[in-house]
Protein backbone atom coordinates (compact mmCIF):
# COMPACT_ATOMS: atom_id res chain seq x y z
CA UNK A 1 0.00 0.00 0.00
CA UNK A 2 1.36 3.35 -0.96
CA UNK A 3 0.62 6.03 1.98
CA UNK A 4 1.29 10.15 1.21
CA UNK A 5 0.07 13.24 2.42
CA UNK A 6 -1.26 15.75 0.93
CA UNK A 7 -3.72 19.24 0.54
CA UNK A 8 -7.02 18.74 1.45
CA UNK A 9 -9.11 18.71 -1.86
CA UNK A 10 -12.30 16.75 -2.67
CA UNK A 11 -11.97 13.55 -4.05
CA UNK A 12 -12.69 12.55 -7.52
CA UNK A 13 -12.34 8.60 -7.54
CA UNK A 14 -12.17 5.63 -4.89
CA UNK A 15 -13.20 6.11 -1.30
CA UNK A 16 -13.73 9.25 0.54
CA UNK A 17 -13.35 9.49 4.50
CA UNK A 18 -14.12 11.88 6.36
CA UNK A 19 -14.40 12.49 10.38
CA UNK A 20 -17.53 12.92 12.41
CA UNK A 21 -17.16 14.04 16.02
CA UNK A 22 -19.81 12.86 18.67
CA UNK A 23 -22.82 13.89 18.82
CA UNK A 24 -22.42 13.81 14.65
CA UNK A 25 -20.57 17.46 14.12
CA UNK A 26 -19.33 17.42 11.39
CA UNK A 27 -15.29 18.44 10.96
CA UNK A 28 -14.89 20.77 8.15
CA UNK A 29 -13.62 18.48 5.58
CA UNK A 30 -17.18 16.54 5.99
CA UNK A 31 -19.13 19.95 5.99
CA UNK A 32 -17.68 20.47 2.67
CA UNK A 33 -17.81 17.39 1.10
CA UNK A 34 -21.68 16.85 2.10
CA UNK A 35 -21.82 20.34 -0.19
CA UNK A 36 -20.44 18.62 -2.52
CA UNK A 37 -22.82 15.37 -1.86
CA UNK A 38 -26.08 17.38 -2.25
CA UNK A 39 -26.59 16.88 1.42
CA UNK A 40 -26.01 13.11 1.30
CA UNK A 41 -24.26 12.64 4.40
CA UNK A 42 -26.57 14.30 6.21
CA UNK A 43 -29.55 12.70 4.99
CA UNK A 44 -27.53 9.89 6.05
CA UNK A 45 -26.73 10.80 9.45
CA UNK A 46 -30.72 11.53 9.71
CA UNK A 47 -31.20 7.92 8.81
CA UNK A 48 -29.42 6.20 10.99
CA UNK A 49 -29.92 7.29 14.55
CA UNK A 50 -27.16 4.74 15.74
CA UNK A 51 -24.36 6.45 14.12
CA UNK A 52 -23.29 9.17 16.82
CA UNK A 53 -19.72 10.32 15.82
CA UNK A 54 -18.99 7.35 18.62
CA UNK A 55 -14.73 6.70 18.58
CA UNK A 56 -14.66 3.46 16.43
CA UNK A 57 -18.13 4.11 14.35
CA UNK A 58 -17.62 3.78 10.87
CA UNK A 59 -21.14 4.50 8.31
CA UNK A 60 -20.64 4.34 4.38
CA UNK A 61 -22.57 5.75 1.96
CA UNK A 62 -22.00 3.77 -1.33
CA UNK A 63 -22.04 5.25 -4.83
CA UNK A 64 -23.60 8.67 -4.11
CA UNK A 65 -24.84 10.96 -7.18
CA UNK A 66 -22.14 13.28 -6.35
CA UNK A 67 -18.86 14.27 -6.57
CA UNK A 68 -17.99 11.00 -8.30
CA UNK A 69 -16.54 8.80 -5.62
CA UNK A 70 -17.63 5.06 -4.96
CA UNK A 71 -18.04 5.80 -1.83
CA UNK A 72 -18.11 8.25 1.56
CA UNK A 73 -16.94 6.78 4.83
CA UNK A 74 -17.70 8.60 7.98
CA UNK A 75 -15.29 7.71 10.75
CA UNK A 76 -16.25 8.51 14.34
CA UNK A 77 -13.86 10.31 15.91
CA UNK A 78 -15.16 10.56 19.81
CA UNK A 79 -14.72 13.54 21.82
CA UNK A 80 -12.27 16.09 20.48
CA UNK A 81 -10.35 16.21 23.78
CA UNK A 82 -10.07 12.58 23.98
CA UNK A 83 -8.34 12.33 20.50
CA UNK A 84 -5.08 11.42 20.79
CA UNK A 85 -2.57 9.88 18.13
CA UNK A 86 -4.08 6.30 19.46
CA UNK A 87 -7.57 7.26 18.63
CA UNK A 88 -5.80 8.02 15.24
CA UNK A 89 -3.59 4.88 14.73
CA UNK A 90 -7.02 2.86 15.51
CA UNK A 91 -8.76 4.71 12.83
CA UNK A 92 -6.44 4.05 10.57
CA UNK A 93 -6.28 0.54 11.68
CA UNK A 94 -9.61 0.23 11.24
CA UNK A 95 -10.09 1.96 7.79
CA UNK A 96 -7.81 0.09 6.07
CA UNK A 97 -9.14 -3.24 6.95
CA UNK A 98 -12.81 -1.89 5.58
CA UNK A 99 -11.20 -0.65 2.85
CA UNK A 100 -9.17 -3.76 2.13
CA UNK A 101 -12.14 -6.02 1.92
CA UNK A 102 -14.24 -4.04 -0.08
CA UNK A 103 -12.26 -4.11 -2.99
CA UNK A 104 -11.58 -0.28 -3.30
CA UNK A 105 -8.14 0.11 -4.70
CA UNK A 106 -8.03 3.77 -3.11
CA UNK A 107 -8.96 5.99 -0.78
CA UNK A 108 -8.51 9.36 0.40
CA UNK A 109 -8.90 10.48 3.93
CA UNK A 110 -8.93 14.45 5.55
CA UNK A 111 -7.60 14.33 9.09
CA UNK A 112 -8.44 18.08 10.28
CA UNK A 113 -7.07 19.41 13.52
CA UNK A 114 -9.97 20.69 16.41
CA UNK A 115 -10.11 23.15 19.05
CA UNK A 116 -8.85 21.07 22.56
CA UNK A 117 -7.65 18.11 20.83
CA UNK A 118 -4.34 16.91 22.48
CA UNK A 119 -2.85 15.39 18.57
CA UNK A 120 -1.21 17.90 16.88
CA UNK A 121 -2.65 17.58 13.26
CA UNK A 122 0.53 16.34 11.65
CA UNK A 123 0.65 14.20 14.34
CA UNK A 124 -2.69 12.79 14.12
CA UNK A 125 -2.57 12.05 10.10
CA UNK A 126 1.00 10.43 10.57
CA UNK A 127 -0.63 8.39 13.08
CA UNK A 128 -3.49 7.20 11.02
CA UNK A 129 -0.62 6.26 8.19
CA UNK A 130 1.15 4.18 11.07
CA UNK A 131 -2.22 2.68 12.27
CA UNK A 132 -2.99 1.57 8.17
CA UNK A 133 0.22 0.20 7.68
CA UNK A 134 0.13 -2.39 10.95
CA UNK A 135 -3.50 -3.66 10.43
CA UNK A 136 -2.99 -4.48 6.54
CA UNK A 137 0.19 -6.84 7.71
CA UNK A 138 -0.73 -10.42 6.16
CA UNK A 139 1.32 -13.55 6.59
CA UNK A 140 0.44 -15.00 3.61
CA UNK A 141 3.80 -16.25 2.02
CA UNK A 142 2.46 -19.71 2.27
CA UNK A 143 -0.72 -19.62 0.51
CA UNK A 144 -0.65 -20.55 -3.04
CA UNK A 145 -4.46 -20.89 -3.68
CA UNK A 146 -6.37 -17.60 -2.37
CA UNK A 147 -8.37 -16.04 -5.02
CA UNK A 148 -8.07 -12.79 -5.79
CA UNK A 149 -11.08 -11.55 -4.28
CA UNK A 150 -9.91 -12.49 -0.78
CA UNK A 151 -6.79 -10.59 -0.89
CA UNK A 152 -6.60 -6.91 0.42
CA UNK A 153 -7.71 -4.61 -2.12
CA UNK A 154 -6.16 -1.13 -1.43
CA UNK A 155 -2.75 -0.09 -3.33
CA UNK A 156 -3.13 4.20 -2.21
CA UNK A 157 -3.50 6.13 0.74
CA UNK A 158 -3.87 9.65 0.42
CA UNK A 159 -4.15 11.54 4.13
CA UNK A 160 -5.21 14.94 3.51
CA UNK A 161 -4.14 17.61 5.48
CA UNK A 162 -3.38 21.46 5.79
CA UNK A 163 0.36 20.44 6.67
CA UNK A 164 1.19 17.57 4.25
CA UNK A 165 5.35 18.20 4.81
CA UNK A 166 5.08 18.18 8.39
CA UNK A 167 2.98 15.18 8.26
CA UNK A 168 5.21 13.72 6.12
CA UNK A 169 7.92 14.26 8.38
CA UNK A 170 6.00 12.74 11.33
CA UNK A 171 5.74 9.50 9.75
CA UNK A 172 9.28 8.78 8.77
CA UNK A 173 10.13 7.04 12.27
CA UNK A 174 6.66 5.56 12.33
CA UNK A 175 6.93 4.17 8.77
CA UNK A 176 10.34 2.46 10.13
CA UNK A 177 8.07 1.40 13.02
CA UNK A 178 5.99 -0.27 10.96
CA UNK A 179 7.99 -1.78 8.96
CA UNK A 180 10.35 -3.03 12.09
CA UNK A 181 6.77 -4.81 13.57
CA UNK A 182 5.96 -5.98 10.31
CA UNK A 183 9.78 -7.72 10.49
CA UNK A 184 9.05 -8.98 13.69
CA UNK A 185 5.65 -10.67 12.95
CA UNK A 186 7.30 -12.44 9.85
CA UNK A 187 9.85 -13.98 12.27
CA UNK A 188 6.90 -15.45 14.49
CA UNK A 189 4.85 -16.27 12.24
CA UNK A 190 7.15 -18.24 10.49
CA UNK A 191 6.83 -22.13 11.44
CA UNK A 192 9.68 -23.86 13.23
CA UNK A 193 10.70 -25.76 10.39
CA UNK A 194 11.73 -22.64 8.57
CA UNK A 195 13.21 -20.31 11.45
CA UNK A 196 15.25 -22.16 14.02
CA UNK A 197 18.55 -21.03 15.68
CA UNK A 198 20.62 -20.76 13.10
CA UNK A 199 18.47 -19.40 10.70
CA UNK A 200 16.66 -16.29 13.66
CA UNK A 201 20.73 -15.56 14.02
CA UNK A 202 20.92 -15.11 10.00
CA UNK A 203 17.78 -12.94 10.59
CA UNK A 204 19.51 -11.18 12.86
CA UNK A 205 22.64 -10.82 10.81
CA UNK A 206 20.86 -8.52 8.24
CA UNK A 207 20.31 -5.72 10.33
CA UNK A 208 23.84 -5.11 10.15
CA UNK A 209 22.70 -3.53 6.93
CA UNK A 210 21.00 -0.81 8.94
CA UNK A 211 24.36 -0.23 10.65
CA UNK A 212 23.81 -2.80 14.39
CA UNK A 213 26.85 -4.70 14.84
CA UNK A 214 25.68 -8.52 15.00
CA UNK A 215 28.02 -11.32 16.54
CA UNK A 216 26.48 -15.23 16.72
CA UNK A 217 28.04 -17.26 19.30
CA UNK A 218 28.03 -20.60 18.62
CA UNK A 219 27.67 -23.76 20.69
CA UNK A 220 31.58 -24.20 21.47
CA UNK A 221 31.88 -20.11 22.11
CA UNK A 222 28.99 -20.84 24.56
CA UNK A 223 30.47 -23.95 26.42
CA UNK A 224 33.99 -22.15 27.06
CA UNK A 225 31.57 -18.86 28.46
CA UNK A 226 29.87 -21.84 31.29
CA UNK A 227 26.44 -21.52 29.91
CA UNK A 228 25.55 -24.61 31.27
CA UNK A 229 21.69 -23.67 31.79
CA UNK A 230 21.18 -22.38 28.13
CA UNK A 231 23.02 -25.40 26.81
CA UNK A 232 21.12 -28.30 28.89
CA UNK A 233 17.99 -26.76 27.43
CA UNK A 234 19.50 -27.36 23.76
CA UNK A 235 21.43 -30.43 23.89
CA UNK A 236 17.73 -32.54 22.87
CA UNK A 237 17.79 -30.79 19.63
CA UNK A 238 19.40 -31.93 16.35
CA UNK A 239 19.43 -28.09 15.73
CA UNK A 240 22.49 -26.18 17.62
CA UNK A 241 21.67 -23.00 19.78
CA UNK A 242 23.30 -19.76 19.15
CA UNK A 243 23.44 -16.22 21.10
CA UNK A 244 22.65 -13.65 19.14
CA UNK A 245 24.41 -9.99 20.35
CA UNK A 246 23.16 -6.79 18.86
CA UNK A 247 24.91 -3.47 19.54
CA UNK A 248 23.32 0.10 18.23
CA UNK A 249 25.74 2.87 19.53
CA UNK A 250 23.52 5.90 18.71
CA UNK A 251 24.59 8.16 21.21
CA UNK A 252 28.38 7.12 20.50
CA UNK A 253 31.10 6.17 22.69
CA UNK A 254 32.03 10.08 24.42
CA UNK A 255 33.87 9.76 27.99
CA UNK A 256 30.96 10.19 30.88
CA UNK A 257 28.60 7.75 28.74
CA UNK A 258 26.13 5.71 31.03
CA UNK A 259 26.33 1.88 29.70
CA UNK A 260 23.79 0.71 27.17
CA UNK A 261 20.13 -0.57 27.63
CA UNK A 262 19.93 -3.75 27.59
CA UNK A 263 17.28 -5.77 25.69
CA UNK A 264 17.52 -9.68 26.46
CA UNK A 265 14.89 -11.87 24.47
CA UNK A 266 13.81 -15.50 25.27
CA UNK A 267 14.67 -17.36 22.02
CA UNK A 268 13.35 -20.84 21.82
CA UNK A 269 12.26 -21.62 18.16
CA UNK A 270 10.12 -24.73 19.04
CA UNK A 271 8.70 -25.38 22.65
CA UNK A 272 7.88 -29.24 22.88
CA UNK A 273 8.19 -29.12 26.31
CA UNK A 274 11.34 -31.88 26.16
CA UNK A 275 11.19 -34.74 27.97
CA UNK A 276 8.47 -33.07 30.32
CA UNK A 277 6.55 -33.16 27.20
CA UNK A 278 3.30 -30.78 26.20
CA UNK A 279 -0.03 -32.34 25.30
CA UNK A 280 -0.55 -32.81 21.24
CA UNK A 281 -3.40 -30.10 21.30
CA UNK A 282 -2.15 -26.68 20.54
CA UNK A 283 1.63 -27.43 20.70
CA UNK A 284 2.09 -25.92 16.90
CA UNK A 285 1.65 -22.65 18.91
CA UNK A 286 4.95 -23.34 20.31
CA UNK A 287 6.60 -22.12 17.14
CA UNK A 288 6.33 -18.83 18.60
CA UNK A 289 8.41 -19.28 21.77
CA UNK A 290 10.69 -17.48 20.43
CA UNK A 291 8.26 -13.86 20.19
CA UNK A 292 10.41 -12.38 22.83
CA UNK A 293 13.71 -13.09 20.81
CA UNK A 294 11.93 -11.59 17.45
CA UNK A 295 11.10 -8.57 19.31
CA UNK A 296 14.36 -7.74 20.64
CA UNK A 297 15.52 -8.10 16.94
CA UNK A 298 12.78 -5.78 15.59
CA UNK A 299 13.36 -3.11 18.24
CA UNK A 300 17.64 -2.87 17.37
CA UNK A 301 16.22 -2.77 13.98
CA UNK A 302 13.80 0.70 14.37
CA UNK A 303 16.51 1.83 16.52
CA UNK A 304 19.39 1.60 14.19
CA UNK A 305 16.48 2.59 11.25
CA UNK A 306 15.60 5.51 12.97
CA UNK A 307 19.00 6.58 14.13
CA UNK A 308 18.12 6.64 17.50
CA UNK A 309 20.46 8.39 19.53
CA UNK A 310 21.13 6.28 22.77
CA UNK A 311 22.80 3.14 23.09
CA UNK A 312 21.47 -0.25 22.93
CA UNK A 313 22.36 -3.87 23.03
CA UNK A 314 20.28 -6.50 22.37
CA UNK A 315 20.91 -10.54 23.11
CA UNK A 316 18.76 -13.06 22.02
CA UNK A 317 19.09 -16.95 23.17
CA UNK A 318 17.96 -19.14 20.61
CA UNK A 319 17.41 -23.14 21.46
CA UNK A 320 14.84 -25.66 20.18
CA UNK A 321 13.74 -27.91 23.18
CA UNK A 322 13.06 -31.22 22.40
CA UNK A 323 12.88 -34.72 23.63
CA UNK A 324 15.34 -37.28 22.28
CA UNK A 325 17.98 -39.56 23.77
CA UNK A 326 20.60 -36.42 24.05
CA UNK A 327 17.58 -34.79 25.50
CA UNK A 328 18.40 -32.92 29.15
CA UNK A 329 16.29 -35.16 32.02
CA UNK A 330 14.11 -33.81 34.74
CA UNK A 331 16.35 -33.78 38.45
CA UNK A 332 19.22 -32.85 35.56
CA UNK A 333 21.58 -30.13 37.71
CA UNK A 334 23.47 -27.75 35.34
CA UNK A 335 25.93 -25.01 36.17
CA UNK A 336 24.92 -21.69 34.90
CA UNK A 337 26.98 -19.33 33.61
CA UNK A 338 26.58 -17.19 36.86
CA UNK A 339 27.97 -20.11 38.83
CA UNK A 340 24.91 -20.87 40.56
CA UNK A 341 24.01 -24.41 40.00
CA UNK A 342 20.27 -25.13 38.73
CA UNK A 343 18.15 -28.25 39.53
CA UNK A 344 15.99 -28.60 36.03
CA UNK A 345 12.47 -30.15 37.62
CA UNK A 346 11.21 -29.25 34.91
CA UNK A 347 11.66 -29.27 31.07
CA UNK A 348 9.33 -27.55 30.50
CA UNK A 349 10.19 -24.82 32.22
CA UNK A 350 12.97 -24.16 29.80
CA UNK A 351 12.86 -20.49 29.13
CA UNK A 352 13.78 -19.28 31.94
CA UNK A 353 16.99 -21.19 32.12
CA UNK A 354 17.82 -19.61 28.81
CA UNK A 355 17.18 -16.04 30.30
CA UNK A 356 19.67 -16.84 33.09
CA UNK A 357 22.35 -17.14 31.01
CA UNK A 358 22.11 -14.60 28.18
CA UNK A 359 20.97 -12.02 31.38
CA UNK A 360 24.19 -12.56 32.80
CA UNK A 361 26.28 -13.14 29.54
CA UNK A 362 24.37 -9.63 28.91
CA UNK A 363 25.37 -8.05 32.25
CA UNK A 364 28.93 -9.58 32.95
CA UNK A 365 29.81 -7.74 29.39
CA UNK A 366 27.65 -4.48 28.97
CA UNK A 367 27.29 -3.27 32.31
CA UNK A 368 23.81 -1.61 31.20
CA UNK A 369 22.39 0.70 32.85
CA UNK A 370 18.95 -1.34 32.67
CA UNK A 371 17.63 -4.27 31.79
CA UNK A 372 14.67 -5.51 29.94
CA UNK A 373 13.98 -8.87 29.05
CA UNK A 374 10.40 -9.98 26.91
CA UNK A 375 9.83 -13.45 26.83
CA UNK A 376 6.68 -16.06 26.28
CA UNK A 377 7.67 -17.58 29.85
CA UNK A 378 4.49 -18.90 31.41
CA UNK A 379 1.12 -19.93 30.96
CA UNK A 380 0.20 -18.94 34.04
CA UNK A 381 0.33 -15.27 33.03
CA UNK A 382 -2.52 -15.93 30.23
CA UNK A 383 -4.64 -17.21 33.50
CA UNK A 384 -3.78 -14.24 35.69
CA UNK A 385 -4.25 -11.47 32.40
CA UNK A 386 -5.24 -13.29 30.02
CA UNK A 387 -4.20 -11.47 26.02
CA UNK A 388 -5.11 -8.25 26.58
CA UNK A 389 -2.13 -7.06 29.09
CA UNK A 390 1.44 -8.68 29.30
CA UNK A 391 2.90 -8.71 33.30
CA UNK A 392 5.27 -6.57 34.00
CA UNK A 393 7.90 -7.38 37.14
CA UNK A 394 10.46 -4.86 38.20
CA UNK A 395 12.46 -4.37 40.84
CA UNK A 396 12.60 -0.49 40.26
CA UNK A 397 9.58 1.41 40.63
CA UNK A 398 10.28 4.46 38.23
CA UNK A 399 11.13 2.16 35.27
CA UNK A 400 8.14 0.09 35.91
CA UNK A 401 6.04 3.49 36.20
CA UNK A 402 7.70 4.48 32.84
CA UNK A 403 6.88 0.95 31.10
CA UNK A 404 3.34 1.16 32.00
CA UNK A 405 3.15 4.71 30.94
CA UNK A 406 4.57 3.78 27.36
CA UNK A 407 2.42 0.86 26.87
CA UNK A 408 -0.32 2.69 27.64
CA UNK A 409 0.32 5.13 24.66
CA UNK A 410 0.98 2.69 22.00
CA UNK A 411 -1.84 0.69 22.77
CA UNK A 412 0.81 -2.38 24.19
CA UNK A 413 -0.33 -2.48 27.99
CA UNK A 414 1.47 -4.05 30.78
CA UNK A 415 0.02 -4.76 34.47
CA UNK A 416 2.63 -5.13 37.27
CA UNK A 417 2.79 -8.31 39.39
CA UNK A 418 4.77 -8.65 42.20
CA UNK A 419 8.45 -9.87 43.00
CA UNK A 420 8.67 -10.69 47.14
CA UNK A 421 11.29 -12.92 49.61
CA UNK A 422 8.17 -15.54 50.35
CA UNK A 423 8.07 -16.41 46.56
CA UNK A 424 11.71 -16.60 46.14
CA UNK A 425 11.44 -19.18 49.19
CA UNK A 426 9.63 -21.52 46.89
CA UNK A 427 12.87 -22.37 44.21
CA UNK A 428 15.28 -23.20 46.94
CA UNK A 429 16.46 -26.99 45.85
CA UNK A 430 17.25 -29.08 48.13
CA UNK A 431 19.83 -30.68 46.00
CA UNK A 432 21.38 -27.42 43.74
CA UNK A 433 21.29 -23.42 44.44
CA UNK A 434 18.18 -22.91 42.56
CA UNK A 435 15.34 -25.43 41.17
CA UNK A 436 13.34 -24.38 37.78
CA UNK A 437 10.09 -24.82 39.10
CA UNK A 438 8.43 -24.41 42.77
CA UNK A 439 6.48 -27.14 44.07
CA UNK A 440 3.05 -26.23 42.94
CA UNK A 441 1.34 -24.68 40.86
CA UNK A 442 0.32 -21.54 42.28
CA UNK A 443 1.53 -17.84 41.22
CA UNK A 444 3.53 -19.61 38.26
CA UNK A 445 4.31 -16.52 36.36
CA UNK A 446 5.67 -14.56 39.98
CA UNK A 447 8.06 -17.83 40.31
CA UNK A 448 9.28 -17.93 36.76
CA UNK A 449 10.27 -13.93 37.27
CA UNK A 450 12.03 -14.70 40.71
CA UNK A 451 14.25 -17.44 39.23
CA UNK A 452 15.01 -14.66 36.79
CA UNK A 453 15.41 -12.43 39.41
CA UNK A 454 18.68 -14.57 41.07
CA UNK A 455 20.42 -13.88 37.83
CA UNK A 456 20.14 -10.16 38.06
CA UNK A 457 23.09 -8.41 39.21
CA UNK A 458 22.54 -5.15 41.08
CA UNK A 459 20.88 -3.17 37.86
CA UNK A 460 17.20 -1.62 37.15
CA UNK A 461 15.58 -4.75 35.74
CA UNK A 462 12.58 -5.75 34.51
CA UNK A 463 10.43 -8.70 32.52
CA UNK A 464 7.37 -8.09 30.25
CA UNK A 465 5.96 -12.16 30.47
CA UNK A 466 4.30 -11.96 26.69
CA UNK A 467 3.01 -15.40 26.68
CA UNK A 468 -0.85 -13.92 26.57
CA UNK A 469 0.32 -11.15 24.36
CA UNK A 470 2.74 -12.96 21.46
CA UNK A 471 -0.02 -14.32 19.49
CA UNK A 472 -3.59 -12.96 19.02
CA UNK A 473 -6.72 -15.06 17.75
CA UNK A 474 -8.66 -12.25 16.89
CA UNK A 475 -8.36 -8.89 15.35
CA UNK A 476 -7.49 -5.99 17.05
CA UNK A 477 -7.81 -2.40 15.39
CA UNK A 478 -4.17 -1.92 14.92
CA UNK A 479 -3.42 -5.50 15.09
CA UNK A 480 -4.50 -7.97 12.99
CA UNK A 481 -4.96 -11.59 14.58
CA UNK A 482 -1.92 -13.90 14.52
CA UNK A 483 1.82 -12.28 15.62
CA UNK A 484 1.55 -8.97 17.02
CA UNK A 485 5.06 -8.10 17.72
CA UNK A 486 3.90 -6.75 21.39
CA UNK A 487 6.48 -4.80 23.33
CA UNK A 488 8.16 -3.22 20.33
CA UNK A 489 6.10 -0.53 19.93
CA UNK A 490 6.51 0.22 23.48
CA UNK A 491 10.27 0.25 24.02
CA UNK A 492 10.40 2.35 21.10
CA UNK A 493 8.19 4.41 23.07
CA UNK A 494 9.80 4.35 26.06
CA UNK A 495 13.59 4.94 24.77
CA UNK A 496 12.30 7.89 22.60
CA UNK A 497 10.47 9.69 25.56
CA UNK A 498 13.20 9.08 28.69
CA UNK A 499 16.66 7.70 27.39
CA UNK A 500 17.60 9.58 24.34
CA UNK A 501 19.85 12.82 23.90
CA UNK A 502 18.50 15.85 22.85
N1 LIG B 1 6.58 -21.38 26.40
C1 LIG B 1 5.91 -21.84 27.55
C2 LIG B 1 4.89 -20.83 28.08
C3 LIG B 1 3.70 -20.59 27.21
C4 LIG B 1 2.54 -21.31 27.39
C5 LIG B 1 3.71 -19.60 26.26
C6 LIG B 1 1.43 -21.07 26.60
C7 LIG B 1 2.61 -19.35 25.48
C8 LIG B 1 1.46 -20.09 25.65
C9 LIG B 1 6.92 -22.12 28.67
O1 LIG B 1 8.15 -22.58 28.23
C10 LIG B 1 6.33 -23.19 29.52
O2 LIG B 1 6.16 -24.27 29.04
N2 LIG B 1 6.04 -22.86 30.77
C11 LIG B 1 5.45 -23.79 31.67
C12 LIG B 1 6.12 -23.63 33.00
C13 LIG B 1 5.76 -24.69 34.00
C14 LIG B 1 6.36 -26.03 33.56
C15 LIG B 1 6.31 -24.31 35.34
C16 LIG B 1 3.97 -23.46 31.75
O3 LIG B 1 3.61 -22.30 31.71
O4 LIG B 1 3.18 -24.40 31.84
MN1 LIG C 1 8.19 -24.66 27.98
ZN1 LIG D 1 8.73 -22.05 26.36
Amino acid sequence: MKIGFVKPDLPRAGAAVVGVWEDCVLTPAARRLDEAADGAIARALAATPRFNGKKGELLEIVAPARPPVSRIILAGLGKPEKADTRTFEELGGALAAQLNRSGEREATVAVDAAPGMPAAAPEAAAALALGAELRSYRFDRYKTKEPPDKKPSLEALAIGTDEPEAAARAYQPRQKAAEAVCFTRDLVSEPGNVIYPETLAAQAQTLEKFGVTVEILDEPAMRQLGMGALLGVAQGSAKPPRLVVMQWRGAGDGPGQPGPLAFVGKGVTFDTGGISIKPAAGMGEMKWDMAGSAVVIGLMRLLAARRARVNAVGVVGLVENMPSGTAQRPGDIVKSMSGQTIEVLNTDAEGRLVLADAMWYCQDRFKPRLMIDLATLTGAVIVALGHYRAGLFANDDELAARLVAAGQAVGEELWRLPLAEAYDRDIDSDAADVKNIASGRAAGSVVAAQFLQRFVKGVPWAHLDIAGTAWSSKDAPTVPKGATAFGLRLLDRLIAEHYEEA
